[in-house]
């Protein structure tokens, strides 16, 4: 497996696949890969003849309070786990690289990043989608691989690449948890061994949301509330907000007539996660 650094040898590499007819599976991370992140590049390993995984901290999708100078970075480990699973090729860009001088062009959306995290993280998922429309453009990818943890950015890339009518297959991936239900995510590791605890109500409450919509007469406003008594209990746990909305729109719903998404953010500590279930009608 192969560390490129550069976004003209990162190009080379994929023309050189294209001209030779492979395919290309692209995997976007951020790094410190768990076992989410390693489903997602399996899946591209089997999926394509060639799997690429950008490992990339972007500054741009970060707030001035939030944790980018912290996040954690392991790259020898996300190298190891990268060959392991069979990838090809692993991104690295510098901060240099993919913002040079003079870099000033921003890809937007409306209506999809207007609500849950959207609304929360002003200017998010402006950074997320100029960074995957770089990297797709980069690495050329057939498809392109996300985690449904991300259930709003998930949404968002396969609304940009729709209307960009861009060539390129968006997958998403079902949440890969902890033995405990704990949803995988790189930033668990800032958490105390009591957070740690705490956070598992998240998914506990999630999990009983999902047993109400099931159970069939329950109504959006109900279970929203079943999930904020549940959570509002907890000292270290501080809500960020509770939907439910339409699953590809993002927009609320009143009513749960179609495929809709419960998604929560809470603080837990001062560690901001998030987690989801999906209400298929
Ligand atoms: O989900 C992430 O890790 C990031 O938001 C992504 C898609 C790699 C863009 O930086």
């Amino acid at each position: 497996m192969e560390i490129i650094r550069t976004v003209s040898e990162m190009k080379a590499k994929a023309a050189a696949w294209k001209a030779e007819g492979l395919s290309i599976g692209l995997v976007p991370t951020m790094g410190f890969l768990h076992e989410g992140h390693r489903s997602l590049v399996k899946r591209a390993v089997s999926d394509n003849d060639r799997a690429v995984v950008s490992i990339f901290v972007n500054p741009i999708q970060f707030g001035v309070n939030e944790d980018f100078d912290r996040y954690p970075r392991d790259l020898k480990k996300d190298a190891d786990m990268c060959a392991e699973a069979g990838a090809d090729v692993i991104f690295n860009p510098s901060e240099q690289e993919m913002y040079p001088a003079g870099f000033c062009s921003y890809t937007d959306m409306a209506l999809v990043t207007e609500g849950l995290c959207g609304a929360r993280r002003p200017g998010h998922f402006r950074g997320v989608c100029t960074v995957v429309m770089k990297l797709l453009n980069i690495a050329a990818p057939d498809r392109a691989y996300f985690g449904q943890k991300d259930a709003q950015q998930l949404a968002v890339i396969k609304r940009m690449t729709r209307d960009f009518n861009m060539d390129v297959e968006i997958t998403g991936m079902p949440i890969v948890r902890e033995a405990d239900g704990l949803a995988m995510s790189s930033r668990n590791t800032y958490l105390s061994g009591d957070e740690r605890a705490a956070a598992l109500y998240i998914n506990k409450a999630l999990s009983e949301a999902l047993r109400i919509f099931r159970d069939g007469d329950a109504d959006i406003q109900q279970i929203k509330r079943h999930i904020e008594t549940t959570l509002s209990g907890l000292p270290s746990v501080k809500i960020d907000y509770v939907e439910i909305v339409d699953a590809e729109t993002m927009q609320a719903i009143q009513t749960l007539d179609r495929s809709a998404l419960c998604a929560v953010a809470a603080y837990v500590g001062k560690t901001r996660l998030i987690d989801n279930v999906v209400l298929e009608v």
